[in-house]
């Protein structure tokens, strides 16, 4: 368990000096649309934060609002500043206006002189306005007329179900028109900090952009450098202003502690259209940077300076940084590899300071459709979640936004590695010279801004793109797409990222088939493997898996085989507790239109409804084939039950998908990876989710935790051969030993008499221990049942048999239960479940006993009075077995009445009491 602090964070915000700097929030702000809506504004944010705030519209995420609300992004809505006072104005100065982000289309104007004209929302946007500022009659003015994006691009009917289209032709986030987890409001306004900057002759460049590179000598993207190299440090600053010729470049970097470990003049120096570059060796005697669960995260301070005489001060800015390599290794299969096993073609696996690393952990979406409101609190909860949950590792997908610095100095500190995506996702997009030109600008500015950043694990060109341009297409090379995708991610963006780091790997695409060779001297450095194979057996890609027939949801032979799991799910309905925040509670049933409405997937059928109704059918249909069905009369309990009961069908698929997965890193797949869609949510609807718009978890969350563990075991059974095979799984770079324990019950307790597949140490009542080994990052087969149902005699029915399974090894332990039956069949008997609860200050511990018998998904709901976290939940007990929950506390508003409110579910709630 770890919790976070954000004091450290203040310290990082990059100090600038000397320059005059005029932050544009500390002014007032109207926005109008000039038709009927004028409210007071602010800087950053988005209208339609401006307009809820004023009155004027309601939650957007309440109720049919995302529809009632659709003349917002139907229109412009122009900022106007009041009179900006305080600016300098003496003679020789020059000022510039500087914003970290404009929401898409504005038109800037600075006392009714038009400015400029921005069309991309992920750019960092300077423009001198020494002239202007002087002609200014009065106080200067700001006018940032925002253009409708959905107007601009698109000729489009206000309706959701044309939600994807258009939104290539522009660069602003694609998730703003809508996916298939959430709702579509394309908001405009200046949704980032915004600056006057002044300086006088004396005064040193304005810092814009700072680019870090820490990298071991010699080394070069997407290969495994050699660890004995030293390490070195590449610095380049975008500033603007005059730099002079002769500018010293300094850098001194300090540990946590504050002691120095380097302070240099950099070499190398080079300088070129408002950018300075130089670099130093810092050598091997750092402490390194790992990712969450494999050792420390030791950050350090780097502060660097352009010194010159000109100049009244230096320019400085300080970023904190740490030392690890990282590399996507894509490389072909060695010999070596071959020898242990491992199918011929090549790797898809991260490597951390030349560790091979199991990566865990999920898909990261936009936290919230108004990314002004999404505060760091917000991350580092989400990131504490995360790590909490054994992750190292969340995949930032496009197309939401670029994180902001603050989230990935977050990461660093935590320990979570961020793959990290341009904004491009599953679609053709254009490849003429003026888009071209954008993405270079915004590759170039998000790349080098966030190099330095121990946490930034890989850039990937965008989602899926690599799947689209298979899709269809029985040979890639034959889609009239292809040349488009080649040219913008093989060659443009490739050559953009290469240009502007040694450290971090690129893929074109988060599903990627690799490479046959790797070139950096070429315009097009990566020539994709596309289905190119050297054999049949050979195994190269991703793989990023949806299956929505229930019917098949465990069995193992349809999962994919491949190297790394970049993507799988399936949806499940938020909370009760979730659902209050956005619809009346007299629409808790499933067919209720507010219930349709809130749920994207399926989309895009004529008939918005039917359509949605076929993809909550998907998982009602599926808790028909699994679990008992709740039949309660009270309607609010009865949404209430199946809505947890879907979360417990995505839970169980999680966990087998993950197990298997996990599995595979002993097979020959040698498969390195998984990470599950989708960590968050951007509002409250049924979606793939682990935890819900405010954060509340999902029963996947917890069952992704248990099956994240670094070791684990798990039963897979085959129904089609009726075997049984169970396995042990560590992803802990040692081998460990342990033993595990095997005992058959019913759901009384009782013992049962199951012959052991093995004779190994049978007792008499049919439990038995297996001694076992797991190599580093492996796995292990325990014990194969052949033919698992001759097991049973008559006298124990598959529908009154539970396979109970713990191991322990390398200081770990993990158990798991084995039912032969689907629990929809099963003679689920009463735990007797008894629960009792303390509060200390900020931790309020639950400890949860079955008397009666064995309890299944045992799970504690918190009320809305409360905002945390349990350190476990959704757990199976035997009988008479205890456990201890602990929930840490975000907020209470309750003064700790809260824990009065707690409420203890588990599977035999479904069953029909008679
Ligand atoms: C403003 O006008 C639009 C139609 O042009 C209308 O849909 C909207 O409800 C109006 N908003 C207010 C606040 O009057
Ligand atoms: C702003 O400039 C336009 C012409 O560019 C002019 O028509 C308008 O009156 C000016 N507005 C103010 C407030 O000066
Ligand atoms: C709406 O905004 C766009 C983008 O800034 C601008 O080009 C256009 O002139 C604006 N239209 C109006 C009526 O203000
Ligand atoms: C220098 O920067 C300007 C403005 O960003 C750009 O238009 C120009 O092409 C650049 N020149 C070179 C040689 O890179
Ligand atoms: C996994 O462990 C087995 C022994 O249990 C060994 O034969 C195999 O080579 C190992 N795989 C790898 C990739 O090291
Ligand atoms: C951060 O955002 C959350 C909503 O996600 C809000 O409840 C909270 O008050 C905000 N915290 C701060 C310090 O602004
Ligand atoms: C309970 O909800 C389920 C799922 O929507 C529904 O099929 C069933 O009819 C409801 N039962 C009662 C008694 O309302």
């Amino acid at each position: 368990m770890r919790q976070f602090s954000l004091a450290s964070l203040s310290l990082l915000a990059s100090c600038v000096s000397a320059q005059h700097i005029f932050n544009l929030s500390d002014v007032s702000w109207t926005v109008s649309n000039g038709v009927n809506a004028t409210v007071p504004g602010k800087l950053p944010s988005h209208a339609h934060i401006d307009l809820l705030a004023a009155g004027v519209i309601e939650d957007p995420i309440y109720g049919f609002n995302e529809w009632n609300q659709f003349w917002v992004q139907r229109m412009n809505w122009t900022y106007t500043s009041g009179p900006i006072k305080g600016l300098k104005s003496q003679k020789g100065l020059t000022s510039w206006l500087v914003f970290e982000g404009l929401d898409t289309f504005c038109e800037i104007k600075l006392c009714n002189q038009t400015v400029g004209n921005t069309k991309n929302q992920f750019r960092k946007y300077t423009f001198d306005v020494s002239d202007i500022l002087p002609k200014c009659s009065g106080d200067p003015v700001l006018s940032l007329n925002f253009g409708s994006a959905s107007k601009i691009v698109l000729d489009i009917a206000q309706r959701s179900d044309l939600e994807f289209q258009g939104r290539v032709y522009m660069r602003k986030e694609e998730s703003d028109f809508g996916w298939d987890w959430g709702p579509q409001f394309a908001p405009a306004g200046p949704w980032r900090p915004a600056y006057i900057v002044q300086k006088a002759k004396a005064d040193p460049v304005y810092i814009t952009n700072t680019a870090i590179d820490i990298f071991r000598q010699g080394q070069m993207p997407n290969l495994s450098p050699d660890q004995s190299k030293p390490f070195v440090f590449n610095a380049s600053i975008d500033y603007i202003g005059t730099l002079p010729k002769n500018t010293q470049f300094h850098l001194k970097i300090v540990d946590s502690k504050g002691h120095t470990l380097k302070e240099a003049s950099l070499a190398g120096i080079s300088q070129s259209n408002g950018t300075i570059t130089g670099n130093t060796v810092i050598g091997n005697n750092v402490n390194l940077w790992w990712p969450s669960g494999y050792g420390e995260q030791p950050l350090y301070t780097a502060t660097l300076s352009l010194i010159n005489s000109a100049f009244s001060k230096p320019a400085t800015v300080t970023k904190r940084v740490g030392f690890r390599t990282i590399v996507l290794n894509l490389n072909a299969i060695t010999a070596e590899d071959k020898a242990k096993g491992v199918a011929p073609g090549a790797s898809w696996k991260f490597e951390i300071n030349g560790h091979e690393l199991y990566a865990k952990g999920s898909n990261f979406v936009p936290p919230d459709i108004l990314w002004p409101r999404v505060n760091q609190t917000k991350i580092k909860e989400t990131f504490e979640l995360a790590v909490n949950s054994h992750f190292n590792m969340m995949r930032i997908w496009s197309s939401g936004a670029y994180l902001p610095d603050w989230a990935y100095d977050l990461a660093d500190e935590m320990g979570l590695l961020l793959w990290s995506e341009f904004q491009f996702s599953v679609a053709y997009f254009p490849a003429t010279s003026d888009f071209l030109e954008e993405y270079e600008a915004e590759v170039y500015y998000n790349a080098r801004r966030v190099n330095h950043h121990p946490s930034l694990a890989l850039w990937a060109g965008g989602n899926e793109l690599e799947y689209l341009i298979y899709g269809w297409w029985l040979n890639p090379r034959d889609n009239p797409q292809l040349e488009n995708y080649e040219t913008i991610f093989q060659q443009h963006i490739a050559k953009c990222v290469y240009a502007n780091t040694h450290s971090i790997s690129y893929i074109p695409s988060s599903t990627y088939h690799g490479y046959t060779s790797l070139d950096f001297n070429s315009v097009s450095p990566q020539t994709s493997r596309y289905d190119y194979m050297e054999s049949p057996d050979a195994l190269y890609a991703d793989t990023d898996f949806y299956n929505y027939d229930g019917t098949i949801a465990f069995q193992y032979s349809g999962y994919p085989v491949g190297r790394f799991a970049d993507e799988f799910g399936f949806p499940s309905m938020p909370s009760v507790y979730s659902w209050q925040e956005a619809i009346p509670e007299s629409e808790f049933y499933f067919d209720s239109s507010y219930v349709r409405h809130h749920n994207r997937h399926l989309s895009g059928g004529s008939d918005f409804f039917s359509s949605s109704a076929g993809g909550i059918n998907q998982f009602t249909d599926s808790i028909k084939l699994w679990y008992p069905l709740p039949q309660l009369q009270d309607p609010v309990a009865n949404f209430t039950a199946w809505t947890w009961t879907s979360q417990v069908f995505q839970a169980d698929y999680y966990q087998a998908q993950i197990a298997f997965y996990r599995r595979g890193s002993g097979l020959s797949n040698r498969q390195m990876g998984a990470l599950y869609w989708q960590f968050n949510d951007i509002w409250v609807g049924p979606t793939w989710s682990s935890t819900e718009h405010s954060l509340r978890q999902k029963v996947a969350y917890y069952a992704a935790k248990d099956i994240f563990n670094p070791v684990i075991v798990w039963p897979f059974y085959d129904e089609a051969t009726d075997v049984l095979e169970v396995w042990v799984v560590s992803d802990l770079w040692h081998k460990v030993s342990g033993t595990a324990s095997f005992k058959w019950v019913d759901w009384q307790g009782n013992a049962l008499d199951v012959d052991p597949p093995v004779h190994v140490n049978p007792a008499h009542d049919g439990s038995f221990n297996v001694k076992f080994d797991v190599q580093p990052i492996n796995a292990t087969r325990l014990v194969t049942y052949p033919a698992l149902s001759t097991f049973f005699a008559c006298k124990n029915p598959t529908s009154n048999a539970l396979l109970s399974i713990s191991v322990e090894a390398g200081g770990y332990t993990h158990s798991t239960f084995f039912h032969p039956q689907s629990l929809r069949l099963n003679s689920i008997a009463d735990p007797g479940l008894v629960m009792t609860k303390s509060l200390r200050g900020s931790k309020a511990q639950f400890k949860i006993t079955a008397t009666k018998g064995v309890a299944a998904w045992v799970w504690l709901d918190y009320p809305t009075t409360v905002r945390g976290y349990f350190d476990q939940n959704g757990f199976w007990l035997n009988k008479g077995e205890s456990r201890t929950v602990t929930f840490s506390v975000w907020d209470d508003w309750s003064k700790g009445a809260w824990i009065n409110d707690v409420v203890l579910r588990s599977i035999y709630d479904n069953v029909e009491k008679s």
